[in-house]
């Protein structure tokens, strides 16, 4: 009789479907009134005294068995069918949103492109760099007091380690390595320590540009710029502005005249029409020399600007804060340029 039981135990354990005729057929065999389980609480009662213990408890590992599959046979069948009766399995896949391009990346693609069409390379150097090439080089010594306006984070110090304050670093290490004709390029994110306003972000990104040749003037800066916001904005009329810069000599603002056609322009320009985009000169003799190249023989130019600040001024976006949400709902309706 044992022997019995442990055969269909075997049985119910390997028993599989996912039919529910089967599944019923199976209970009615075990669990029916006349079913096999029964059928042995009947014979139960006639196994002599001493052996009633050990047959008992076999057929309660059955009947626990048959019900365990059961359970798992019904969980089984009824999510198959739940997908079966409620999924069309014939029907086209979602299609996979593919994501798009940060804004900021798709307006700094764009300039590198302006630029690479009148012959600049893109250069690329640390961010984490030295006093040399983010200060001292760019003639910007110890104790200058415009050292003050691109306070950053130190990572060591004596000698100083630091995260690059503008990528004019970059140009640095690019005239230390290479000989004129040089015409470059150096895109990069760059930090400092703001507090001005709770707007002001410790990070941004930058795109800066160099040439250094004979005879480069400064006539050829302001001709190159116009050819920039011309091709960028469909702009062409710039000013030059008189400023300050350790690294250049005369130094100029460049504004681009945005001009007052709706009232948006008259809130962006304060009502002037102008509205400044970036900072450049004539890079200074000092800088030359400290990277060996002959400032009697050759002469060039450099600008910088931010290009949170045109990529807003493209987009009409009010808040740069926006560039740093990582807010699906902004970043995706930036697709193209
Ligand atoms: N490096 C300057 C800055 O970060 C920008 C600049 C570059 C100005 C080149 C002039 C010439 O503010």
């Amino acid at each position: 009789m044992i022997e019995k039981i442990e055969e269909l135990l075997v049985e119910v354990n390997g028993f599989n479907t996912t039919s529910k005729e089967e599944i019923e057929n199976f209970r009615i065999k075990y669990n029916g009134k006349k079913g096999v389980l029964n059928d042995f609480y009947e014979t139960l009662k006639e196994v002599p005294n001493d052996q009633k213990k050990d047959f008992g408890q076999k057929i309660n590992t059955l009947k626990q068995a048959v019900n365990v599959k059961l359970e798992d046979l019904k969980n089984a069948s009824s999510s198959s069918s739940i997908i079966l009766e409620k999924e069309d399995l014939t029907k086209p896949a979602f299609p996979l949103d593919l994501g798009s391009r940060h804004p900021i990346n798709l307006v700094k693609n764009r300039i590198i492109e302006i630029f690479k069409s009148i012959g600049f390379a893109v250069a690329d150097g640390p961010e984490i760099e030295d006093d040399w090439h983010n200060f001292t080089a760019l003639n910007l010594p110890e104790y200058h007091p415009a050292r003050d306006m691109q306070d950053t984070f130190f990572i060591e110090q004596n000698p100083d380690i630091l995260l690059r304050t503008h990528t004019s670093s970059v140009q640095i290490r690019y005239m230390e390595e290479n000989e004129p004709p040089i015409r470059i390029l150096s895109p990069g994110r760059v930090f400092r320590n703001e507090a001005i306003s709770s707007r002001s972000h410790c990070i941004f990104h930058q795109i800066e540009g160099l040439y250094i040749d004979e005879n480069v003037s400064f006539a050829d800066l302001k001709q190159t710029i116009q050819f920039f916001t011309t091709e960028l904005f469909g702009k062409s009329k710039i000013r030059m502005r008189p400023s300050f810069f350790p690294f250049t000599e005369p130094s100029a603002e460049i504004d681009v005249y945005w001009g007052l056609n709706s009232e948006t322009d008259y809130r962006i320009t304060k009502g002037t029409g102008w509205l400044e985009i970036m900072g450049c000169g004539m890079v200074d003799p000092a800088v030359l020399k400290n990277v060996n190249i002959d400032s009697e023989k050759y002469s060039g130019y450099a600008f910088g600007m931010g290009i949170e600040r045109i990529t807003m001024l493209l987009y009409q976006m009010s808040d740069i804060r926006m560039f740093f949400e990582n807010d699906i709902r902004t970043l995706e309706q930036f697709k193209t340029l």
